[in-house]
């Protein structure tokens, strides 16, 4: 089976031959037709989390996919081969269990049928990405009346959840670069746009000069972000922040780990279905060139990044 992974402590991400796993008891083995990039993948193939998590090689990158039930294992009722599948991997260990491959062997049970309005791309896209967006939003109790502040807008993470807030009645600011950022922030819903290339407060209070009520950490210091909220503001982080770090004991702090789910994986897909969530794919690669996108990633881009295979 051709996939993305690293062979060893130290090699690069390649793509490379590894074995064929058979779905054990409730799995089924799903032909990944697209996959995303994801930070955690740009991070393992840096060897960021080597000292963190437990690695069996080779390790094969990428966490969400959409595919076909190619075959299935004992004790599998809820899906037939050829379903059309979306999934997250959510195992704390890396191993053959990667999403960028020809193939995967996930639990059954983990994955959502995605709407035939759905295409591979857009339902691989929407994964990790989407549930951290909602777990963000949910985190927040957003309503008619906030005002949040999206940090991180522009990438994966943030285009969801900047869509998300915007549904949930929330007016939204946006971090942008000018430009094709910026443009690309308020087509998926943003009112006001910041820039976070120079210092947002004195931006930020021009919007809104109580401070906003809530903010979404997906990238930033969040401290800095911490400062631009009211007095029993409340900011949800994707990357751990907590009340220390936020320099504030008058404001609320929740760190947020995205927890897919197949219910939040099938809203997610049926409001990209009806049209409600836009998948804003910057570029599809090949499985030859899935290297380069996780190169990619790290770089200055807007929305997703998408490998397509085989
Ligand atoms: N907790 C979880 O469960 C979870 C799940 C998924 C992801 N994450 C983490 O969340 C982060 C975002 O993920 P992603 O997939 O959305 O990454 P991404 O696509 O790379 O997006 C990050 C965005 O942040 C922008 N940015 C960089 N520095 C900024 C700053 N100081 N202020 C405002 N914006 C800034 C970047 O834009 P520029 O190009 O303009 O710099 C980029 O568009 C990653 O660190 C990832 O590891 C956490």
């Amino acid at each position: 089976v051709r996939a993305l992974a690293v062979a060893g402590r130290d090699q690069p991400a390649a793509v490379q031959d590894v074995e064929s796993t058979e779905p054990g008891r409730g799995e089924v083995r799903v032909a990944v037709e697209a996959a995303s990039v994801n930070g955690i993948d740009a991070a393992v193939a840096a060897g960021h989390l080597w000292d963190m998590l437990p690695h069996e090689f080779p390790v094969v990158l990428g966490r969400d996919f959409a595919g076909t039930v190619a075959s299935t294992g004992d004790g599998v009722d809820e899906l037939r081969v050829g379903d059309r599948v979306a999934g997250v991997i959510t195992d704390l260990s890396l191993g053959r269990r990667g999403a960028i491959a020809e193939e995967v062997a996930v639990p059954a049970a983990t994955l959502a049928v995605i709407p035939a309005a759905v295409a591979a791309e857009q339902a691989a896209a929407v994964g990790l990405a989407g549930v951290t967006a909602h777990d963000l939003v949910d985190a927040l109790a957003l309503s008619r009346g906030d005002v949040v502040l999206v940090s991180g807008a522009t990438g994966g993470v943030g285009a969801f959840a900047v869509q998300l807030a915007a549904a949930a009645g929330a007016r939204v600011v946006a971090t942008a670069r000018p430009g094709a950022a910026t443009d690309f922030v308020r087509t998926l819903g943003a009112e006001d746009c910041v820039d976070h290339t120079s210092d947002l407060a004195p931006q930020v209070s021009g919007i809104a000069p109580a401070g906003v009520t809530a903010a979404i950490h997906v990238a930033g210091d969040p401290a800095a972000l911490a400062a631009l909220l009211q007095p029993s503001g409340r900011l949800a982080s994707a990357l751990g922040a907590t009340v220390d770090q936020a320099g504030r004991d008058d404001v609320s702090v929740t760190p947020v780990m995205g927890v897919a789910t197949p219910q939040k994986l099938t809203s997610l897909l049926d409001a990209v279905a009806s049209g409600v969530l836009a998948v804003p794919i910057m570029r599809t690669y090949p499985l030859d060139g899935a290297a380069q996108a996780i190169t990619d990633f790290s770089t200055h881009k807007l929305g997703k990044l998408v490998v397509r295979v085989p």
